[in-house]
């Protein structure tokens, strides 16, 4: 099974960024399952229905979440009508949604995991304990299994590889914007890279305006970013290639796009 991994997309420049390459993502690489992570995908602050029905059009089959799940109130209204948008499983077990879902291609089952990490985040519950009990739950319809682990510190995302090594396929981190050059193929099998970057404006900071960004490094004093509506854009991301038998991963490749083309407000 080969399956496409997005990251972050931040905002209209990001969905921009999804809608133009996508269908040349799909040309060069043939993904049987798309993933991507929508967290930011609304002006840079969770995701909308409109959105979300957008991306899937597009093509994207599972949409993951993060820190910023929560931030547009009416997910509450339609994360649990979907199968397909999941949000980090170690949330508290009162919180709507579900950590984990399945897509099923030509018969071969892929499992999505999100999870939250605890380094320099909100103590949510422990995210090594919840893979533990997810990928065994996975483990019993197929031996493939995807994890977006959305964290802050690339320590913990690394343990995280190395925790999941042999038992996940997949283990990719998300939420930094910022990807990462150490995709590789653990000894256990389970490709892996620290984070998938960012897929949004490129000449700003982790894809808000770089302008209030640095207004509040140097003041310390409250602005809201937002997500700019003109400038360049880039799509990060992460092929995957799997074995069906095994699960282990055959290759892992990262994407970087860069565009020149200025996207319009
Ligand atoms: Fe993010
Ligand atoms: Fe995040």
């Amino acid at each position: 099974m080969k399956v496409l991994f997005i990251g972050d997309i931040v905002g209209s420049p990001g969905r921009d960024m999804v809608f133009d390459y996508l269908p040349r993502l799909k040309r060069k690489y043939n993904p049987d399952v798309i993933i991507a992570n929508g967290e930011n995908a609304a002006a840079g602050r969770g995701i909308t229905k409109t959105i979300f029905d957008e991306l899937l059009r597009a093509g994207v089959d599972v949409v993951t979440m993060g820190n910023h799940t929560w931030d547009q109130k009416e997910i509450y209204d339609f994360i649990d009508e979907t199968d397909y948008l999941i949000r980090p499983a170690n949330f508290s077990d009162e919180a709507p949604g579900k950590g984990m879902t399945t897509v099923s291609r030509n018969g071969v089952t892929l499992s999505i995991i999100n999870l939250h990490g605890r380094t320099f985040l909100p103590p949510h519950g422990d995210p090594f304990e919840k893979a533990d009990e997810l990928v065994a739950k996975a483990k019993e319809l197929s031996p493939l299994v995807f994890v977006d682990f959305h964290a802050e510190a690339t320590s913990e995302k690394i343990a995280m590889g190395w925790h999941l090594d042999g038992k996940a396929s997949v283990v990719v981190g998300t939420h930094t914007h910022v990807q990462t050059a150490d995709e590789r193929i653990l000894p256990g099998g389970t490709g892996y890279l620290t984070d998938a970057g960012m897929t949004g404006p490129y000449d700003e900071i982790l894809g808000m305006k770089k302008e209030d960004v640095l207004y509040r490094f140097r003041t310390n004093l409250p602005v809201r970013f937002e997500v700019p509506k003109n400038g360049r854009a880039q799509l990060n991301g992460l092929f995957a290639v799997l074995d069906d038998q095994t699960g282990k991963a055959l290759k892992v490749e990262r994407i970087t796009i860069n565009d020149d083309r200025p996207f319009k407000g």
